[in-house]
């Protein structure tokens, strides 16, 4: 079922595209301007429309439709390699997880800014090496290179062969994934990471694994009041429930507010891309409840006021077997 796209699919060799020009190379309305008609990106005004956008089909072996970095009506198909442009009709928009074109798209946003990076990890080295021993460091720019401290001077800075990424733990080096290094790895200003964590093991009498109260890719081994922090493999999170690391933690909220509820039950919605349409408990109060409608969230409130949403019933009750705000599992 490859057939939808072509009625309006442009052909177009992407390894002929010309670069991206400035507004200032833009042609004076008006003018007529041959490299113009064989130069699509010059109607682009984005860099990018989110963290998965591709400029073009090069190198990509999968056959299939791709986000387009230019702008949300229009994405990819790629073909063996070759580059083809699909087109959304209206005012609709490509969204690559439901991959189709939508009125609201999840994963299309023009002009997308990604954010700054500041942190690659608790253990990540600002550019200077004050104060480190003398060893190879991870530095807090991105996980591909890695900063060599002498003395406490940056002598120098090297880079990880090409899909390699620096690994700040024992064997110390670049390996294809590493287990201190998460580009975006944002740690400022986290107090909590839920009810159950701890800072330190000063006070702790059982030996055993605890919550970190400072991050989740990381738990603390407590060994006769003994603080060890131990990193969680890459992609994975601490979850005091097994007492071990796994991909989706119920119990470790990075940066979690200890002010604010995270969850109405074991079943809510939080969003709605890729579940099927339809109303659901939300997770963060029970006086509303959520619509799916497309990959999209809306949120309604119940009537009469006050009301509450049972997720068994599907609808609004007096009072619910489901919803408990600031549910908690542990
Ligand atoms: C999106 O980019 C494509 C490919 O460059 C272009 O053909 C199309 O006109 C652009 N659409 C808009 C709305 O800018
Ligand atoms: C990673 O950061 C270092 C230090 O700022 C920089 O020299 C290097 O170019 C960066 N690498 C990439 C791929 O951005
Ligand atoms: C973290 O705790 C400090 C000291 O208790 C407090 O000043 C700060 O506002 C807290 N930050 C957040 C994001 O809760
Ligand atoms: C319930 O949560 C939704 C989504 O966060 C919010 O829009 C709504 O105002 C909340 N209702 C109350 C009563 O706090």
């Amino acid at each position: 079922m490859k057939i939808v796209y072509f009625f309006a699919v442009a052909i177009c060799v992407a390894s002929a595209l010309p670069q991206k020009q400035t507004e200032e190379d833009l042609p004076a309305p008006g003018l007529i301007n041959k490299a113009q008609a064989k130069t699509p990106f010059y109607e682009d005004k984005c860099e990018s429309t989110g963290i998965n956008c591709l400029l073009n089909c090069d190198g990509i072996v999968e056959n299939g439709q791709f986000q387009f970095c230019g702008n949300c009506s229009t994405f990819l198909v790629c073909e063996h390699s070759v580059t083809y442009y699909g087109h959304c009709p209206g005012d609709l928009r490509w969204d690559q997880t439901a991959q189709r074109c939508s009125e609201e798209s999840e994963t299309c946003e023009e002009c997308y800014i990604p954010p700054l990076c500041t942190v690659t990890g608790p253990v990540c080295t600002p550019n200077d090496c004050t104060d480190l021993p003398n060893d190879f460091h991870q530095i807090c720019d991105n996980c591909t290179s890695y900063a060599n401290c002498l003395g406490g001077e940056l002598v120098s800075m090297h880079h990880c062969p090409e899909g390699l990424f620096w690994n700040n733990l024992v064997p110390k080096g670049c390996v294809a994934e590493s287990e201190t290094c998460i580009e975006c790895f944002d740690l400022a200003y986290c107090n909590t990471t839920g009810p159950s964590c701890i800072n330190s093991c000063e006070h702790v009498e059982g030996d055993g694994v605890y919550q970190f109260c400072n991050n989740c890719v990381q738990f603390l081994q407590c060994t006769s009041g003994v603080t060890e922090p131990v990193y969680c493999p890459v992609g994975m999170y601490y979850d005091d429930n097994s007492q071990g690391c796994i991909e989706t933690s119920g119990t470790c909220m990075h940066c979690a507010n200890p002010e604010e509820c995270e969850s109405t039950g074991d079943i809510c919605v939080r969003r709605c891309v890729g579940v099927e349409d339809g109303y659901y408990q939300g997770c963060t109060n029970c006086t509303s409840y959520v619509e799916c409608d497309n990959n999209a969230i809306y949120y309604i409130e119940c009537a009469p006021s006050g009301w509450v949403w049972d997720n068994a019933v599907s609808a609004c009750l007096p009072s619910s077997n489901t919803c408990e705000e600031c549910y908690t599992k542990y």
